[in-house]
């Protein structure tokens, strides 16, 4: 059997995705492990659900920089410390710069609160309720130097409800989130998809 891929799940607050990702990852036939957890935040309520599950956990505050190269020089380290394989932003709430971004390209993947490329950036079920969508979602992405841009590995959509509020809206999607997000690392760490000339490849790219 293959070695398990080492994964890192960078966090800046509950971490409900990375607890979907932990929960799947346990699963013995799963092609990888979560070998840390970081939050740039101390305070991040993911912290301790990660301890309690026995994972490895880093606190890189960014507060403790005057630079983001300085703070993304910190955080490679740790990764590279674990000898991560690859990275899944959930909830990570830091811009990162195209050097730190290019580094991982293609072994790096974030879940975004939209169907992209409508409402990248914030307050997306706020945005999505005002322009009267009548679907919204979430999506998995590989990331890019540009925000919330990158090619998408997959996605999930729920309806909007004419009554719905963005709190309602937000939990309805964040349950699809953390079904979807499990899925799509797997997809990433079996190579089912992989980044190719700024694309993602389907192995099975009829679907
Ligand atoms: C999720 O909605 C995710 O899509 C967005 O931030 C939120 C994080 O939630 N990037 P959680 O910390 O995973 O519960």
């Amino acid at each position: 059997m293959r070695p398990k891929k080492r994964v890192a799940i960078l966090i800046s607050g509950r971490g409900s995705n990375m607890a979907a990702l932990i929960e799947a990852a346990s699963r013995p036939a799963f092609p990888g492990e979560v070998a840390l957890v970081l939050s740039n935040r101390p305070d991040a309520g993911g912290l301790a659900l990660a301890v309690a599950s026995g994972i490895a956990t880093a606190i890189i505050s960014h507060k403790d920089f005057s630079t983001r190269e300085g703070f993304e020089a910190s955080v490679e380290a740790v990764l590279r410390s674990h000898a991560i394989d690859l990275v899944c932003l959930a909830g990570f709430m830091r811009v990162l710069t195209p050097q730190f971004v290019e580094r991982w390209r293609g072994s790096m993947i974030n879940i975004h609160p939209s169907l992209l490329p409508s409402f990248r950036g914030v307050h997306t079920h706020e945005r999505a309720l005002e322009a009267g969508v009548r679907v919204h979602g979430c999506t998995v992405h590989f990331v890019e130097p540009e925000l919330d841009a990158g090619p998408i590995i997959a996605q999930a959509c729920v309806p909007v409800r004419p009554a719905d509020t963005a709190e309602t809206l937000a939990a309805r999607v964040l349950a699809e989130e953390n079904t979807l997000y499990p899925r799509a690392l797997q997809m990433v760490l079996d190579g089912s998809v992989r980044l190719e000339n700024g694309r993602a490849v389907f192995r099975n790219d009829d679907d």
